[in-house]
């Protein structure tokens, strides 16, 4: 077990049970529609590629990107949106599959930049939430977990610092790992 890791909180198997309650929800919202699901880069990769594993239908499989500027725990301010140019999103159902919504910030800008471009409908599925951090209202049709508070989580594509993202699991940060000297603050893709 990697040792900055605290408390288990969502071990592998726990994970699997509820992607597969997650991909029977989406399907039985999106039978038969267009569908392109939008993998938010770089924590969404892992919980996206077990989502569209349990899809029974058909989906475009596109990857974005919504970057902050932060110390790797916090991310501030404005986000930069980037989608791909050679994505057709008019008359697209998208499917937005983030690891974790904090302040919402991130996943405001990238529900507006995407229906902008003119789809069918945008709705979110994320893996976690921490409504008790949340600064921008957003609706969240699919959601993981909640977690209670505000802990700092590692695992299953979320990282600290570009780290602890391949854990199979969910676990706390320890304080001791978050005290380590932060990365440089430079502009960083979160
Ligand atoms: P938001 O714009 O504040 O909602 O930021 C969401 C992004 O912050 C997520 O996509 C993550 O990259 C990052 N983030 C927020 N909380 C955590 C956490 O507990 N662990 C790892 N990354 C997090
Ligand atoms: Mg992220």
């Amino acid at each position: 077990m990697d040792e900055a890791v605290g408390q288990i909180l969502y071990s592998r198997e726990v994970i699997e049970e509820r992607v597969k309650e997650l991909a029977a929800q989406v399907m039985s919202v999106y039978r038969e529609k267009p569908l392109t699901v939008a993998v938010v880069l770089r924590g969404g990769f892992i919980f996206a590629a077990d989502l569209v594993r349990h899809l029974g239908q058909q989906c475009d499989i596109v990857f974005v990107r919504a970057s902050s500027y932060g110390d790797g725990r916090r991310p501030k301010g404005a986000a930069t949106i980037e989608l791909p140019a050679d994505v057709t999103w008019k008359g697209r159902h998208v499917l937005v599959v983030e690891d974790i919504i904090d302040t919402g910030r991130s996943m405001k800008a990238l529900v507006a930049a995407i229906a902008k471009k003119g789809a069918a409908s945008v709705r979110v599925c994320a893996f976690l939430d921490k409504p008790a951090r949340r600064e921008v209202e957003i609706d969240v049709e699919f959601t993981g977990f909640a977690i209670e508070g505000s802990p700092f989580v590692v695992g299953y594509g979320l990282d600290y610092a570009g780290r602890h993202r391949n854990l199979p699991f969910i676990g706390t940060l320890k304080p001791a790992a978050k005290r380590k000297p932060a990365p440089k603050k430079t502009a960083r893709k979160r």
